[in-house]
């Protein structure tokens, strides 16, 4: 690629992305993970009472390495150098910024078929399912589909939402699309095996991404589609886009297809769930639950079945299948084994080059990803955060091995090829009878502790005993058993605060926690409500080897005596369940975004400051449609505007075209879309 296309910008702050609810919601979504045995069954601890030596071990010698070398001003994340400290610190609430000035009313929390805002804030759809994105797109027309149609037209169920500048009043907006709702989609729809092939051809285009060039509405935090001239960098991505393989494993044997001897070539990208943004303008879209497109996971060869367990491929053609196989034979697994290791990957693609072929970066690892947020160490290397959107299963990060060097791009476009991926691993402070399931806080007053992120693989050289560097890689979840990691309660969103340099990691539920398997980074049982976690890593470098970390906020009703606002008084605070996607504004609030509510009302956006007296104060900033889930909250660098993606409205068990549960956006088929929120008067969001 060429420098940086005129008219690009340095990302806004870096923001994206969502958990569980109806069965429909699990059909599509995950094609049922919840219902399936836990994918996890290795033996490796459930916390940690067992890490000490490794940490310091590890974590001092690399301290001693590194200077205090700040680069990559502009970089989401970048923080700021605080004073040296050779021990790992815990997060302090004082010394952490994000007060912010938030001064709002709650919305409350309700069930209405609406796009719900604060008093004196507006809010509009800026691009909803079916809106053409290539200038020759037919418009939408739900009676009369078509995958042809499909493929130049904005598709379904968006996730991850960023913007890339152009200038201060006309922007792209990157979206993915993570999934179909086929019994939504279609009149009459059953299942994949009765379906009509062309239904199948729509669904593989209304997968995949969006690019789509937008304007500021006058002066306001309001923003359009731009519906007329070139659109020059408009793009549809979808699952039969071609792509390619960089990075170590690229070529290797494991991705191997009859259809691409070299592996080097994928077709497609599945299931992207929420992001990040490069330093360099690109965006990073994450596989997640791409097992479920798969069919005859039972029938590959003996070697690879335990592969194919561990990340949950169908056996067989599940009856909740939408059966791509019947139009491209690469997803039955009984003929093309290799075909699943292709997916699970991050991809970058740049908005700014709509011919450029997106890339899956092999050295991120293959599991369920939910995001990529990226930020610089203290010596410049590139740091990627990454959770594994599964029950028990782990948080990882990826180093890269050179330095970031602004503007320049060739070099800058090689850092996500080459480098080290880490896996976390966390020890709780606390004696493990004070961690009793019950949620209350343990004698030293927080759910916290410290801990290590150990590494898996550098470039070609395995770091796990019995595996090679590749299948670290492809089979990343296994190298992580092998290593100890610690299984988590589903880690989705985590993005580090570039106002205080912490990290934050949405841990949205896992009712399977038995009582036994409570640790304090995962402290109740049966866990319906999820919490964030907050983790420091030492001297504050996203480069350090080592971290502490604290819980912040344990979500569910704050009546529950099981729920902690980080100390603040609970009678002011919203209720808040299944915290998924995070994201912050310039004073370093945090904001997030819910998906699978259990409390009993819709999902919705919060905020909530991270510093000084109203740390925890977390207050309902809107709400989504009935069945839909709050997923890519964006605000935007100005902090005029919010940008929130309504994934799913009206998914709710037994709702159909003829009987649908939502009307939003426009009194009639329910359709996902991008739905942005301003001030009325032109105040910052939230203030
Ligand atoms: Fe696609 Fe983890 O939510
Ligand atoms: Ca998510
Ligand atoms: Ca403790």
């Amino acid at each position: 690629m060429a420098n940086p296309t005129p008219g690009r910008l340095l990302p806004l702050l870096s923001t994206p992305h969502k958990a569980g609810r109806s069965a429909l919601t699990c059909q599509f979504r995950c094609g049922n993970a919840c219902a399936h045995d836990v994918a996890n069954t290795s033996e490796n601890s459930y916390f940690g009472d067992v890490v000490k030596e490794a940490l310091s071990r590890r974590g001092v010698l690399r301290a001693g390495a590194l200077g205090a070398l700040v680069v990559g001003a502009g970089v989401a994340g970048a923080v700021p150098a605080l004073a040296d400290d050779p021990v790992a610190e815990t997060a302090d609430a004082e010394t952490l910024k994000g007060s912010g000035n938030i001064r709002f009313t709650p919305v409350p929390p309700n069930t209405d078929d609406a796009l719900t805002v604060p008093e004196g804030y507006e809010q509009a759809v800026v691009v909803r399912w079916g809106d053409p994105v290539l200038p020759d797109a037919p418009a939408f027309d739900f009676a009369n589909q078509s995958a042809e149609a499909q493929a130049k037209q904005f598709g379904y169920n968006c996730d991850y939402v960023t913007l890339l500048p152009m200038g201060k009043d006309r922007a792209l907006l990157w979206v993915n699309h993570e999934y179909t709702d086929e019994n939504l989609m279609f009149r009459g729809y059953t299942t994949g095996a009765a379906a009509t092939e062309e239904q199948i051809k729509i669904a593989l285009a209304a997968h995949g991404g969006s690019v789509v060039e937008i304007e500021r509405a006058g002066k306001t935090g309001q923003w359009k589609l731009v519906t007329n001239g070139r659109r020059r960098y408009n793009r549809r991505v979808t699952a039969q886009t071609p792509m390619k393989f960089s990075g170590p494993a690229a070529g290797s044997d494991l991705l191997k297809t009859a259809a691409d001897q070299a592996g080097l070539k994928p077709v497609g990208m599945l299931n992207n769930c929420s992001g990040g943004v490069t330093p360099w303008g690109t965006v990073l879209t994450a596989e997640e639950n791409f097992d479920q497109y798969f069919v005859n996971g039972d029938k590959v060869p003996a070697a690879q079945k335990p592969y194919i367990s561990r990340y949950t491929i169908p056996s067989g053609t599940p009856s909740g299948s939408r059966r791509f196989d019947r139009i491209e034979e690469r997803f039955d697994l009984a003929k093309h084994p290799n075909e699943a290791n292709r997916f699970g990957w991050i991809v970058e693609i740049d908005p700014f080059d709509p011919e450029g072929t997106p890339i899956k970066r092999t050295a991120l690892g293959r599991f369920k990803h939910e995001a990529a947020n990226t930020t610089l160490a203290r010596d410049g290397r590139l740091v990627v955060y990454m959770g594994d959107d599964s029950r028990f299963e782990y948080i990882y990060k990826f180093v890269s091995k050179k330095r970031y060097i602004e503007g320049f791009d060739r070099h800058n476009r090689t850092l996500l090829d080459e480098g080290t991926l880490y896996v976390a691993k966390f020890t709780g402070d606390s004696p493990k009878e004070e961690i009793d399931g019950s949620g209350k806080l343990p004698s030293d007053g927080a759910f916290d502790g410290s801990g290590e992120w150990i590494p898996l693989v550098s470039g070609d050289e395995s770091h796990v005993e019995g595996m090679t560097a590749t299948e670290v890689l492809v089979y990343t979840r296994v190298a992580a058993d092998k290593v100890g990691a610690t299984k988590m309660d589903r880690p989705e969103d985590m993005e580090r605060n570039p106002v205080n340099g912490a990290v934050y990691v949405a841990l949205t539920n896992n009712t399977n926690r038995t009582a036994a398997q409570v640790d304090e980074a995962n402290p109740r049982p049966s866990n319906k409500h999820g919490h964030i976690l907050e983790l420091v890593e030492k001297r504050d470098d996203a480069g350090a080897t080592t971290f502490a970390w604290s819980l912040p906020l344990i979500c569910g009703d704050p009546k529950d005596p099981a729920t902690y606002f980080a100390g603040y008084d609970k009678t002011q605070v919203s209720p808040i369940s299944c915290p998924d996607n995070v994201t912050f504004d310039r004073d370093g609030n945090l904001w997030i975004a819910t998906d699978g509510n259990q409390l009993g009302s819709n999902d919705g956006m919060f905020v909530m400051p991270l510093k000084g007296k109203e740390r925890g104060h977390l207050r309902q900033f809107l709400t989504v449609p009935v069945g839909a889930e709050t997923c890519g909250p964006m605000v935007t660098e100005d902090q005029l505007s919010v940008f929130v993606a309504v994934q799913h409205p009206g998914e709710i068990d037994g709702a159909t075209p003829d009987k649908p549960a939502s009307r939003w956006p426009d009194g009639d088929q329910p359709r996902p879309s991008v739905a942005v929120s301003w001030h009325g008067k032109g105040k910052k969001i939230g203030s």
